[in-house]
């Protein structure tokens, strides 16, 4: 694993949309480069940088295909909190790609299962997912993979803890109840075969989530500690977030990132 920590927010976003246009554009195949989203405050950054290449010339999404990390259960896509919508809002509508490359899921669906299903075989029908980028929750829920979701789990629907709600509810009048109660998510087997998992951990409140990402067992109890088990994986982090790492660790990565490299 590696722990790339930058001085703040800001610093952060820029090294992790550098990291995804140099995977992009060194992307020769003629099958699309297949990138894994997240929403959330945590990637807003990332997003506005990689907005600002495509339309400076340096990136090109034209064959670049997206799959969305989750989708609240009963929203549809015109509800300002839909991730649709977010998705829409803050990236889609802002650079140059094919609509027909947007894969997010259908969170109005009556057939969850099916939905998931197919989700999971589009996902293969490219070969799988290239690079996925993350974010995770304060309880270190990676997509919508709450605490005690198996490590292995695939895409389907997940039933939201009431912390997460309590967590989201910003975002709802601050009416808890306001927020879905459900959601459909890839699974953390989904995530974790992506060749390439780059998650992004900024700011104190996450500081017990990496501390668990990094440090921890793996459990189902943090589900982003599955992250340990994966070859490729990328933790892009914050000073903010690093209060809760021993001090051994947090030097260990500076000292070795220090090289410059992407
Ligand atoms: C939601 C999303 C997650 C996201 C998390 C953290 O619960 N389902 O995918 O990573 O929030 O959000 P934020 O980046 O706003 O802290």
């Amino acid at each position: 694993m590696r722990v790339v920590i930058q001085d703040d927010y800001e610093k952060m976003s820029k090294w992790a949309a550098d990291y995804i246009a140099a995977k992009i554009n060194a992307h020769k195949e003629d099958r699309p480069f297949v990138l894994g989203l997240p929403t959330g405050s945590s990637p807003i950054g990332v997003y506005k940088e990689l907005i600002k290449k495509n339309k400076a010339g340096e990136l090109s999404f034209k064959n670049v295909v997206t799959f969305n990390m989750d989708e609240y259960l009963g929203l549809p896509r015109e509800h300002d909190q839909s991730y649709w919508y977010f998705m829409h809002d803050n990236f889609f509508d802002h650079i140059e790609i094919p609509a027909e490359n947007i894969n997010i899921l259908n969170g109005m669906t009556d057939d969850p299962e099916g939905e998931c299903a197919r989700y999971e075989e589009k996902i293969a029908s490219y070969g799988g997912i290239d690079l996925f980028m993350g974010g995770i929750g304060v309880d270190g829920h990676l997509a919508f993979n709450e605490p005690y979701t198996s490590l292995t789990s695939r895409t389907g629907l997940r039933d939201l803890t009431t912390d997460t709600r309590i967590v989201n509810s910003r975002f709802f009048g601050g009416d808890p109840e306001k927020v879905p109660a459900q959601a459909l998510s890839v699974g953390i087997g989904t995530v974790t075969d992506a060749k390439e998992v780059l998650v992004l951990i900024s700011g104190h409140n996450k500081a017990r989530a990496l501390a668990a990402t990094v440090e921890g067992s793996v459990s189902q109890k943090w589900t982003c500690s599955a992250l340990q088990m994966h070859n490729g994986a990328i933790i892009a982090c914050d000073e903010a977030a690093c209060g809760e790492l021993t001090v051994d660790t947090y030097k260990y990565f500076l000292d070795i990132e220090k090289k410059e490299r992407l």
